[in-house]
């Protein structure tokens, strides 16, 4: 396990010896030395450029975007595709002065209660998908929910994350009594739903209940990327109109897409960015692409923990004060996933409220972390965690400041 300096004085020396293990490629052993997806990883790419190396050009784009929050779509992709260690640092530094400047040292915790794996989609990546016989299905109770509310309230938790697969049977009005329920019983606490694309007017009724903000990524901004990730009948052009919806209505929105699906191409995550900054979202949810073993997708290679710390950094310079977290699928492929990320842009973690009887069937992809230093029970070492390298644990909501 690593150990470093607490407190701000030895916060330079920990970042750079995180940095440095990533860079000399020692991704540590897994926590539970469970089967690592680390081995799919890609090396890192050389750059070539057309001063010989194309470093000071790169250097050039994160400045830009550190001064100007925006870069052309052939920057962006020159950008994507010219990650190094050296640049990766220099820009990680730069969001953290960011971040720093906007929500000070504060992360925002929330936590994640995952209501029901029934979903009516069969997307190819996610393991709850419709197709996936062998998931064992389950669906809390109005009471059950509430008493993770309870529990969370009590380790400090200001946020709750209503997250399920589009389930048919927890209609709309079902979810309205609940949301109600929870902000009758802690009026002081944000709620988040991740329930998937609905009607304006399902989304209203969320809304008018008292829910505050809505997660619902975008998967991928590129039209035909989009469609090699999910059967027909789903569209990007519908997630994206539901997004606007969801702004519309006065949601904190967020968007979102996995790094390293199937299919992505450094132009799509150039669409993405593009997309990003044009939805000017509140909140932004990214982690790496993680196979599951009972998904068409079983034997793709999971996306680089690297480029996603990357994408998080480039993120944080483009939309400054964008809630950022640091997500349960980059804790998974690292065992320091979730302070790399803080490292480089994040502000937000996600620990899992959910009962422990039901953890291991919300299997999105294989290997979840859930019962481990990530899991709302294990909110004291989270905050060690976050101390070791200079941030705090905030009590509150945190909400977007406007
Ligand atoms: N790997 C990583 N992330 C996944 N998600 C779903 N399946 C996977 C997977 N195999 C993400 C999607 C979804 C969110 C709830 O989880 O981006 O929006």
């Amino acid at each position: 396990r690593f150990v470093g300096k607490t407190g701000d004085a030895g916060r330079g020396d920990i970042q750079s010896r995180l940095f440095k293990d990533i860079q000399t490629g020692n991704r540590f052993q897994g926590r539970r030395g469970g089967k690592s997806v680390m081995g799919k990883q890609e090396s890192e790419k050389t750059v070539t450029g057309s001063d010989g190396s194309g470093r000071y050009e790169r250097k050039a784009l994160i400045d830009k975007l550190y001064e100007t929050q925006e870069l052309s779509r052939e920057e962006w992709i020159r950008l994507i595709e010219g990650r190094t260690p050296e640049l990766s640092e220099y820009l990680f530094e730069k969001a953290r002065a960011v971040r720093e400047r906007e929500y000070g040292k504060a992360v925002y915790i929330r936590g994640l209660i995952e209501c029901s794996n029934y979903c009516r989609n069969n997307c190819y990546y996610c393991g709850i998908r419709r197709g996936n016989q062998n998931a064992q299905r389950y669906r809390l109770t109005a009471d059950e929910i509430l008493s993770c509310c309870e529990n969370g309230y009590s380790l400090g938790f200001r946020t709750f994350v209503l997250q399920g697969g589009e389930d048919p049977a927890m209609t709309d009005g079902w979810v309205a009594d609940v949301i109600r329920r929870i902000k009758k019983e802690f009026p002081d606490c944000a709620v988040t739903l991740s329930l998937g694309e609905k009607s304006e007017a399902a989304y209203q009724c969320l809304f008018d209940a008292g829910a505050d903000r809505y997660l619902l990524r975008h998967e991928t901004a590129d039209a035909d990327h989009y469609g090699k990730l999910h059967p027909d009948g789903l569209s990007l052009a519908h997630r994206m109109e539901c997004l606007r919806t969801l702004k519309r209505i006065g949601f904190q929105t967020g968007c979102g897409f996995m790094v390293g699906s199937p299919g992505q191409t450094p132009e799509c995550l150039a669409k993405d960015m593009a997309f990003i900054r044009e939805l000017n979202p509140q909140m932004v949810g990214i982690g790496p692409f993680i196979p599951q073993h009972d998904t068409p997708f079983r034997d793709e290679r999971a996306g680089a923990f690297e480029e996603t710390l990357w994408l998080l950094g480039l993120i944080r310079l483009m939309l400054p004060r964008v809630l950022l977290p640091a997500t349960t699928a980059l804790g998974t492929i690292h065992p320091k996933g979730r302070e790399l990320g803080m490292l480089a842009g994040a502000n937000v973690v996600m620990p899992n409220l959910s009962p422990l009887g039901v953890r291991k069937k919300y299997l999105l992809y294989d290997n979840k972390i859930c019962t481990g230093d990530e899991a709302a029970e294990s909110l004291n070492s989270l905050k060690e965690s976050m101390k070791a390298i200079g941030y705090e644990v905030a009590v509150g909501r945190g909400d977007y400041r406007l």
